[in-house]
């Protein structure tokens, strides 16, 4: 397995990888692996011959007063947990790297970024789409990965790849949860245990609603109505928005008829998480 912090060497390495006729899958993640991004891995390896990912904690698409500084990071044991499921090269680089002096370029997706987390978190998807562009620039993939547990983020890269004409497909992947439920993040390791029993009601509230949903009901208020009653029976809880979405749009609706989304952030003390839910998937909770 190759480490690479330069761009230049990356972009080398990709292209003569194409040259060769290879085609190059990609997973572009901030590290501190769990099986959510092990899962995202496993899939590149199937699809393509060399599979390249990204290790970057990326400071643009954090805010002020969010957690880039104390954001977990273990380079080693990442290392080897992508060694083991078949990473052939790891893009690692550093900030000067990434945004020089007299930086000054970003992409921004407009319409579908406003809602949900783009309410609470400003600037936070100007970020991701910028860096995300930039590493498909950089690692030059023919597929890049990205998990369903950032939905919105999900819809935004596809939106930027579709607009901007980039020559490359972006696969969702299912959310991968722990057994009882909760949904895998980097961020879990910062819940203790009264807290990490109050993050649970995250995909509770989920399963109450596929279970409404599943009864025939479609009225948006009255599934809400349960899953705030569900979350904020707990003390540590914080719902930051709980909102049911079109999921091309990312807009509000009231009656749920076409494909739509429940999406969750919610705050537990100082920890911010988010989950959600597609009407009609699966949810192993
Ligand atoms: P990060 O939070 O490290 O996530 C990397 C990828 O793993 C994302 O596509 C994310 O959706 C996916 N992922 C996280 N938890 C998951 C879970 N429980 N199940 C399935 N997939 C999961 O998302 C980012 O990094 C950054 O914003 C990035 C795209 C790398 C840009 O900086």
């Amino acid at each position: 397995m190759k480490i690479i912090s330069s761009i230049r060497e990356m972009q080398v390495f990709s292209e003569s990888a194409r040259n060769s006729g290879q085609k190059i899958s990609f997973v572009p993640t901030m590290g501190y692996f769990h099986d959510g991004h092990l899962s995202l891995m496993r899939e590149g390896r199937q699809r393509a011959d060399c599979l390249a990912i990204s290790i970057y904690v990326n400071p643009t698409q954090f805010g002020p007063s969010e957690d880039f500084e104390k954001y977990p990071r273990d380079f080693e044991r990442d290392k080897d947990l992508a060694g083991d499921v078949g990473v052939d090269v790891i893009f690692y680089p550093e900030d000067k790297e990434m945004y020089p002096e007299h930086y000054q370029t970003y992409v921004n997706v407009e319409n579908v970024t406003q809602n949900l987390c783009g309410m609470s978190r400003p600037g936070h998807f100007r970020g991701v789409t910028t860096v995300c562009a930039k590493l498909f620039n950089i690692v030059k993939p023919h597929y890049a990965i990205f998990g369903e547990k950032d939905f919105q983020q999900l819809v935004a890269i596809k939106r930027m790849v579709l607009d901007l004409n980039m020559d490359l497909d972006i696969i969702g992947m299912p959310i991968v949860r722990e057994p009882d439920g909760l949904a895998m993040s980097s961020r879990n390791v910062y819940l203790k245990t009264d807290e990490r029993e109050a993050a649970l009601n995250m995909s509770r509230s989920l399963k109450i609603a596929k279970e409404m949903y599943d009864r025939g009901e479609r009225d948006v208020a009255a599934i809400l109505a349960q899953v705030r009653k569900y979350i904020e029976r707990h003390p540590h809880t914080n719902i930051d928005y709980a909102k049911i979405c079109d999921t091309t749009t990312l807009k509000d609706i009231g009656y749920i008829e076409g494909e739509s989304v429940l999406a969750l952030a919610v705050k537990i003390n100082k920890t911010r998480l988010i989950d959600n839910y597609v009407f009609g998937n699966r949810l192993d909770v």
